[in-house]
Order: C-alpha cells, then structure tokens, then sequence
C-alpha cells in the first residue's frame, strides 16, 4: 500500500495516535530523501522488529555547513516514495522547512565531546543542525525506535548520547553498512561522481579494509595511516579530511590498537565528499 504523506506536525501526531491505538508500535528511519538500499535497509529492520514505519524525509538545511552542498543535494520525492511502497511503509513524514522550523527558531540541541573530532571537526555546525533535527522527529513521532545507519557512525554515537542525555523514550537501532558490489558504502551523493570518480571511489573502502588488517596483523598504525593517505591521493582523491583509527565505543582517538576499534575516512573525489568506516578485527 503506498504510504501517506504527511506535512503538519499535528496530522503527523493524530495518525501515530491512530496506529498506538490500533496497537502497533512505531517505528522511525530519518533520512533526507534520495533513497537508496541503505535506507531501505533500515526500512526492513524496522519492520523486522514488528513496527508500522515512519519515514521521514527532510533535508535538513542546518546540518550542511556547506550552502553548495545543500543545494546539490539530490531530491526526488516522488522516486523515494515509490522505493517505500512495496515496503509497506505506513507514513512518510516530509514537512516543508517552515513547518520544521517555525519563524524564530532559536533552540539548538548541542552534544560535546564526541563531536570533537572526525566530521565535528571539519564541518563545523554539522552535529548540532543533525542532534537539533534528530530531537525534534523523535519529538514529533514519538516512535519506540529508531533505525541509524553505521555509515555514519559518529552520528549515530551523537544520537545515542543525546537521546541518554535527554531521556527520550526512543530505543537507537544502530545497522550495518550496504554496500556497492565493489564495496563501495552506499550515499545519496554517489550519484555525483564521474564514471571514472565511481570506479577510483571503490578504493575508499578497499584501501580501509587493507588498513584494518594489516593493522590487525601488528602493523604500526601512524605507518598504516600514512601510506593509505598516500595511495587514496595517488589514486586520484583530491584530498583527504581524514583518516584516522578511533575506540569504538566512545569514539576518542588511539595510536595503538589496544582496545575495539574502527578506522574512520573522509575524501574528496570529483569535489563530492565520501565518508567510510570499518572495524578493525583483532584476534
Ligand atoms: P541520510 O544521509 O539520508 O541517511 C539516513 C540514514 O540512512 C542514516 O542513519 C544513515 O546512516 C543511513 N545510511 C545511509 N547510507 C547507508 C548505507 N550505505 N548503509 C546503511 N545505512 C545507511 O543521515 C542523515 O540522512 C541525516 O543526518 C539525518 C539523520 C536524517 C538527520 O537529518
């Protein structure tokens, strides 16, 4: 069955009561639209645990410190909720910026420390529009869950802190990461690379999981990390935010491989930035 479209928060509300008292759970996946099978498979976990499905689909313009990016951001609605509909997906929630954020707008959700570093460093504002945003859908749904992607794994770490801080009653359901066939991390961005930038772009992932073993086979990591630097901007990336190996639990930095730990990399190729994480095994 297609989904509904709701735009006002408060037609929103009366149909999440609707379904609380028919007695289903809810469910919600936030995304920002140009859905892909990483989304979907957040859709399917959802549903997985016995929930109806909220989607919601807002790009959220507080979260792109960068103006370009936000307006290259790709949207088709109609092709996202065409994706949604043999999921049998109960609501999709995509309400217009104003309807999101009313005329003065003043409050700001802002999580410190495990914003530091990685992406908090190099998009300054990006976690705050991101733990603004993601604390007011959860506000507006009200869901029992909520589904995250690993992708982005710093932000899921935002949300589950937040969502601690401020008692939400929402259960954080962090999901594994799809993948293209030649392992490249599935983003809505991959549509902006050249034909050439899509096959150069594999070697994110590649070169990420060959650091991870050789790390894992006793390799020094500053060594590690430097040579994947080097052979990602001799493959053609223009160049790299960072790459760095970090403890998977709270994120804080290591240079030796002592406790659980995933190595963490942005790039820049074709102009578009690509994020990427895996873990790094241990014996
Ligand atoms: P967006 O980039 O659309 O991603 C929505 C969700 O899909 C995120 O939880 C993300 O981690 C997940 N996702 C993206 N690619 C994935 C992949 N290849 N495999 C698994 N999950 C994947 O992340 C956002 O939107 C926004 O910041 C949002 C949380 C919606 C707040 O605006």
């Amino acid at each position: 069955m297609s989904p509904v479209i709701v735009r006002t928060i408060d037609e929103l509300r009366l149909r999440v009561r609707e379904l609380r008292a028919a007695g289903h759970t809810i469910g919600l996946v936030p995304t920002m639209g140009a859905l892909h099978e990483g989304h979907l498979s957040l859709v399917q976990a959802a549903k997985d645990d016995g929930h109806k499905v909220i989607v919601s689909i807002f790009v959220n313009p507080t979260q792109f410190n960068d103006k370009k990016d936000l307006e290259k951001y790709p949207r088709n609605e109609a092709a996202d909720v065409a994706l949604l509909e043999p999921l049998d997906v109960a609501i999709v929630w995509a309400p217009h910026v104003e309807e999101m954020y009313a005329d003065g707008f003043a409050t700001t959700v802002s999580v410190s420390g495990i914003t530091d570093g990685l992406c908090g460093a190099t998009r300054p504002g990006h976690f705050d529009g991101v733990a603004t945003v993601v604390s007011k859908l959860l506000l507006q749904a009200l869901p029992d869950a909520a589904y995250f992607g690993q992708k982005d794994y710093q932000q899921l770490a935002v949300i589950n802190r937040l969502v601690a801080d401020l008692n939400i009653p929402a259960k954080i359901v962090g999901c594994p990461i799809l993948r293209e066939v030649d392992g490249l991390a599935m983003s809505s961005r991959n549509v902006r690379l050249s034909e050439k930038g899509r096959k150069t772009a594999a070697l994110l992932f590649q070169t990420l999981s060959q650091a991870a073993e050789d790390i894992d086979s006793g390799k020094s990591v500053e060594t590690v990390m430097s040579r994947s630097s080097e052979a990602l901007l001799a493959a053609g990336f223009e160049a790299i935010d960072y790459l760095e190996m970090r403890s998977a639990d709270d994120l804080s930095p290591m240079t030796e491989f002592d406790r659980p730990a995933r190595l963490f990399v942005a790039a820049f190729l074709d102009g578009v930035r690509l994020i990427d994480n895996v873990v790094v095994k241990g014996r």
